[in-house]
């Protein structure tokens, strides 16, 4: 009996295993996110600060390192494009929602997850936009094909819909290969189940068993496999309109 007990609160205690002192909490009305499911579920699990809020260069690095094993350069490259478009009123910082702003390098319409600002709202997670993405994932994991076909699905139906859309194919291909590369963590292929927790609890997979990289990621790894995508899109290279070009399957 005392066995069974303490087996039971073993599995209880294996079942919940977020990393100590980065418990997954959903934010509250007055914490800030951005547009970004990566930055939001660091900022959910306390690997940003949870409040979203004057948040430094060094707090992303040590926050994307910690969370994820991205290096210092990926970071601070991404950061340093949004700086401009502070409001925390230093020049230094960004609050999260500081990453909404449009036109800017990073941000693009047929996102997976979000929908175009055209339509209002760029920010929120959009349940109906990621189930047409995800209806393309069958399989236990994602394959470079199957993450290229979802992209140029979603990237084509909006294209159809927006009078005003904005391309940006090099970072529409580089969010793939984010997803792809960051819930790829140890192993040597991405599963649909930490995907779809990435996107839509905005959660790193701790508890399902996902563990970050043990070797360091950076934009060269990031740019290797959004060419990837690209060519599985039937594109030559990062800067085609590929949802003009032919698909491969
Ligand atoms: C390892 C860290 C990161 C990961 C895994 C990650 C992942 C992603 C993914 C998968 C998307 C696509 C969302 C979608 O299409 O619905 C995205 C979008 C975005 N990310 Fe990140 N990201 C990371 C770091 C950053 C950083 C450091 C910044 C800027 C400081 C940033 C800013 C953005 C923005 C603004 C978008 C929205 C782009 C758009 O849809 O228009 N991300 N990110």
């Amino acid at each position: 009996m005392l066995a069974s007990f303490a087996l039971s609160l073993l599995l209880a205690t294996l079942a919940v295993c977020d990393p100590k002192g980065h418990r997954w909490h959903h934010p509250l009305p007055t914490d800030r996110r951005s547009p970004c499911p990566g930055i939001n579920a660091l900022a959910n699990h306390g690997y940003l600060p949870r409040h979203g809020l004057n948040i430094s260069l060094a707090q992303f690095i040590t926050g994307i390192r910690e969370g994820y094993n991205f290096d210092a350069i990926f970071t601070a490259d991404a950061v340093n494009s949004y700086q401009p478009f502070t409001t925390t009123g230093y020049n230094n910082t960004l609050n999260l929602n500081d990453l909404d702003h449009h036109s800017i390098p990073g941000e693009f319409d047929g996102s997976l997850s979000r929908n175009d600002l055209y339509f209002g709202d760029n920010h929120s997670f959009n349940q109906t936009i990621w189930n047409t993405v995800a209806a393309h994932f069958h399989h236990d994991t994602i394959s470079i094909p199957v993450a290229a076909r979802a992209r140029l699905d979603r990237v084509t139906a909006a294209e159809a819909i927006n009078p005003n859309f904005t391309a940006s194919n090099v970072t529409s291909f580089g969010t793939s290969a984010l997803y792809l590369q960051v819930m790829r963590g140890q192993y040597n292929a991405t599963k649909t189940k930490y995907v779809q927790i990435f996107f839509r609890e905005e959660r790193i997979p701790f508890n399902e068993g996902y563990r970050r990289s043990n070797v360091s990621v950076g934009n060269e790894d990031i740019g290797q496999l959004a060419l990837e995508i690209a060519l599985a899109s039937g594109c030559p290279d990062l800067e085609c309109r590929a949802q003009n070009s032919s698909r491969t399957n």
